[in-house]
């Protein structure tokens, strides 16, 4: 087995590998349910507008990153987090994020993938949110630079 050098993942379950066609096609139905929230969420919409513009590779590209996170295999070889560097938006994006994320996963994944999904979704939104807003402002509000 491959070690698990990714501390922000969980190590891939036993029996991972290479997802079945049915895996791939409900993490894929989960990632499409996601962004047609997100996209009609008065907070997510503008920033996903805005950054997203080629929809499909970007859609098969975080299909591959929940595969990974879900059923382990390594299809997914981006780093996840510094992209969102350069994405402009307010730590109360994170709490439209998740709800966006985790009704779709239950929506559209077998129970024991949904928990699993979720419980990463929570953890990486956690590790981003202190890693894009280190500081904290004159108003205690978490902040991108120093107040
Ligand atoms: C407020 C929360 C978030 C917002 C507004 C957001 C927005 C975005 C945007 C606009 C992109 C495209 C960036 C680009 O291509 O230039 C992106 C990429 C991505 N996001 Fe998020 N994101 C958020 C949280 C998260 C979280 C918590 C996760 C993981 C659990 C995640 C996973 C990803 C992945 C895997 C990519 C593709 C990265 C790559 O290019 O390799 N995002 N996100």
């Amino acid at each position: 087995m491959i070690a698990n050098l990714t501390p922000s993942l969980p190590p891939p379950r036993p029996g991972g590998g290479d997802p079945t066609p049915e895996q791939e096609a409900a993490v894929e139905r989960m990632v499409r349910r996601f962004y047609e929230r997100g996209l009609a969420d008065t907070v997510l919409g503008p920033t996903f507008f805005e950054h997203i513009n080629e929809w499909e590779p970007h859609i098969a590209l975080v299909r591959d990153f929940w595969l990974g996170a879900i059923h382990g295999g390594t299809r997914y070889r981006g780093n996840a987090f510094a992209p969102h560097m350069k994405v402009d938006f307010e730590p109360e994006a994170f709490a439209h994020w998740l709800d966006c994320f985790e009704r779709s996963a239950h929506e559209c994944l077998a129970p024991e993938d949904a928990a699993v999904a979720v419980r990463v979704a929570r953890h990486m939104a956690t590790s981003f949110r202190s890693g894009l807003f280190p500081f904290t402002d004159a108003n205690g509000r978490p902040a991108r630079k120093p107040g």
